[in-house]
């Protein structure tokens, strides 16, 4: 597979990036995580196409979140970490509520647009050395966070090491990610990429803060990127725990979610859209019909390269984020173009890649389809729409 989030100019087609994708699972401890990982400054650098802010809804989402963690820490003068802050969706709510926040991530660009808006963000990778320069500049953090961040992090066990560090010893430590349980329940095959190391469970979360003195106290379960769970985290102790945690670590227990069976309905699964969908758009193309993609989401790039599909099948696909115009899909080339082309020139159908946005993009295409444009979705079956 190529890197999801590697859109790139034709000079740059000889030399793309290629490494193998699998998954795999530890039955010992629950967690799922790729076996090949990418070095992190391929991924996550100055070129990142990956703007938070594109989807109005989870703008929204991240503005509740902020509010939330405020009114649960429910103290004056709160210091709030942002791990993987991006463009600064959520670190302008904690700014806006009167906390005092820092913003932590990799990429210069995503830092500059948050900095452009006077968020105050760093650009490193958190770990336990950014951990101990954050404590001598700003001391303890009452609230760490983070949004579809640590599912991107291969080397967690220096992440929560800088986090046990730096979180105030009644602090709150909060995220959330896609959950394992909603991936393989819908299907979601398109969710393993390069920058998704691990897969959450509550089950190997539990277990992978364990050694570092840390505990779930309380989940929350999300209804975001096909289904998330938020974790909110303190020291071993320090907070009482809600039953809750228990009950769905034993549901996961009986599910077999933490055991290598759990994935075979999804290996199935991503094999029949790897032959039903070009069909379907084979079939869409020979009768005459338009076939456009509708959003370069990084979890397109599974989709299109596993299943084989080419600009002969999807000419080109549309797309909010102004870096991406110009550029080409990772592996498969599909050229990106802007959004407002779609509403110029509206296809028949659109291939809908971001469909974890699908309430938010039905809402906002509805002229489009009434006026005859159908959508194409995979997740969790092959259908139009
Ligand atoms: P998303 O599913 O949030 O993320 P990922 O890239 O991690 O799979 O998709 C974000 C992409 O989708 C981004 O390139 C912008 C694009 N997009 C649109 O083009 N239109 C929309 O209405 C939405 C919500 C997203």
């Amino acid at each position: 597979m190529p890197l999801a989030d590697a859109f790139l100019d034709s000079a740059r087609f000889q030399s793309e990036y290629f490494f193998d994708l699998n998954v795999g699972v530890c039955e010992r401890c629950g967690m799922v995580q790729l076996g090949d990982v990418v070095d992190r400054e391929r991924m996550f650098h100055g070129d990142y196409a990956f703007f938070s802010s594109t989807s109005t809804r989870m703008v929204a989402h991240f503005q509740a979140f902020a509010r939330r963690v405020l009114k649960e820490l429910d103290r004056p003068d709160p210091f709030v970490v942002e791990i993987g802050s991006n463009d600064g969706s959520m670190l302008h709510e904690f700014a806006r509520g009167g906390a005092r926040h820092l913003g932590v991530d990799p990429a210069a660009n995503v830092v500059e647009a948050a900095r452009q808006q006077g968020l105050r963000s760093v650009c490193e990778f958190f770990e336990e050395a950014s951990a101990e320069r954050i404590l001598s500049s700003d001391g303890p953090a009452d609230a760490i966070v983070a949004a579809n961040c640590m599912c991107h992090i291969p080397y967690i066990s220096s992440v929560l090491g800088g986090v046990r560090r730096l979180l105030k010893p009644d602090g709150l430590f909060v995220f959330e990610d896609p959950y394992l349980g909603d991936i393989l329940a819908t299907g979601a095959f398109d969710q393993f990429y390069d920058e998704h190391a691990l897969y959450f469970s509550v089950t190997s979360v539990h277990n992978m803060l364990a050694p570092h003195g840390l505990e779930i106290v309380a989940i929350e379960r999300q209804n975001v990127h096909g289904g998330s769970m938020r974790y909110y985290i303190a020291h071993a102790g320090s907070r009482p725990r809600s039953p809750e945690v228990d009950g769905v670590m034993a549901e996961e227990h009986a599910n077999g979610l933490t055991r290598r069976t759990a994935f075979e309905a999804i290996a199935s699964r991503a094999a029949r859209v790897r032959t039903e969908l070009p069909e379907l758009l084979r079939r869409l193309r020979d009768s005459g019909k338009s076939i456009v993609g509708y959003a370069a989401t990084a979890k397109s790039a599974t989709v299109i390269n596993y299943c084989g599909i080419t600009p002969e099948l999807v000419p080109w696909i549309a797309d909010t984020t102004p870096a991406k115009h110009g550029l080409f899909s990772p592996g498969a080339h599909i050229p990106v173009r802007p959004y407002e082309e779609f509403v110029r020139n509206p296809p028949d159908y659109a291939l809908l890649f971001a469909w974890n946005h699908a309430a938010e993009i039905f809402e906002k295409e509805r002229a489009y389809v009434a006026g005859g444009g159908r959508f194409i979705v995979y997740v969790p079956d092959v259908k139009i729409v």
